[in-house]
């Protein structure tokens, strides 16, 4: 159901824009969770006169924000963010995330962990026991072959991402190809997270071992936060 799927993402979002305060630089993810967060922090902005920097993480992010009236900076002007918010695709009870299902998780990564917190929001559905999505793997063009067959031999089946209204593979914002890497269950995502970091080639692949907090938006509206 939809509708009833937005309002746990509109929840979560929600709630989550709440632990910006002013004053900070806050880094802006990807997707349509978020999104909501990145909407509220701009109303905030417009009618209540809330002080801000946004940093975005992709293209869709920085319309995103422009949009909402968020004024931005960039990392080379603040490095240091006090607070980063995005969505995941999954997420277990450890707080291990796989991310990149918008091909954005790159940025995404180098955004959350210049931040001094954080915050991820989803709905339900994004919970799970162990992670078993496949894993986005942003790879160079030129090292595609070497990469499938390093993935491959890690126990993956590593696939090209299409494009949905072009004929060819999604091009990331950085000009790069995404392998969806499935290992069936992650037992352990710190060790796979390591090996795939290893492979020349790989850009950034989506296992984030970095989140702070988890608000987790239910159907009735209520929003569960879970710490580290
Ligand atoms: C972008 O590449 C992803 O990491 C997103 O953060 C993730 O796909 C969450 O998006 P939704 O909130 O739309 O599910």
């Amino acid at each position: 159901n939809k509708s009833a799927d937005s309002a746990e993402k509109r929840a979560a979002g929600i709630a989550a824009s709440r632990a910006v305060e002013p004053g900070m630089v806050v880094g802006l993810g990807t997707g349509s969770t978020v999104a909501y967060a990145i909407r509220e922090l701009g109303r905030r902005v417009r009618e209540e006169g809330l002080e801000i920097l946004g940093v975005v993480t992709s293209y869709q992010s920085e319309m995103l924000a422009i949009e909402a009236g968020i004024p931005l900076t960039t990392l080379a002007q603040h490095p240091e963010l006090d607070i980063a918010i995005d969505g995941a695709d999954q997420i277990d009870s450890n707080l291990y995330a796989i991310k990149g299902g918008g091909a954005a998780h790159t940025r995404e990564k180098i955004v959350s962990i210049s931040a001094k917190r954080f915050l991820v929001v989803a709905d339900e559905s994004k919970t799970s026991l162990q992670l078993d999505k496949a894993v986005p793997v942003e790879v160079l063009p030129f090292a595609k072959e070497l990469v499938t067959k390093k993935i491959r031999n890690l126990g993956g089946k590593p696939e090209l991402r299409l494009a949905l209204r072009k004929d060819g593979p999604v091009i990331t914002d950085n000009g790069n190809f995404i392998l969806d890497s499935s290992f069936c269950v992650i037992n352990d995502p710190e060790s796979l997270a390591l090996k795939l970091s290893t492979i020349p080639g790989v850009i950034e692949h989506g296992i984030f071992s970095n989140v702070d907090e988890l608000y987790i938006g239910k159907k009735d509206g209520s929003v569960e936060i879970v710490k580290k």
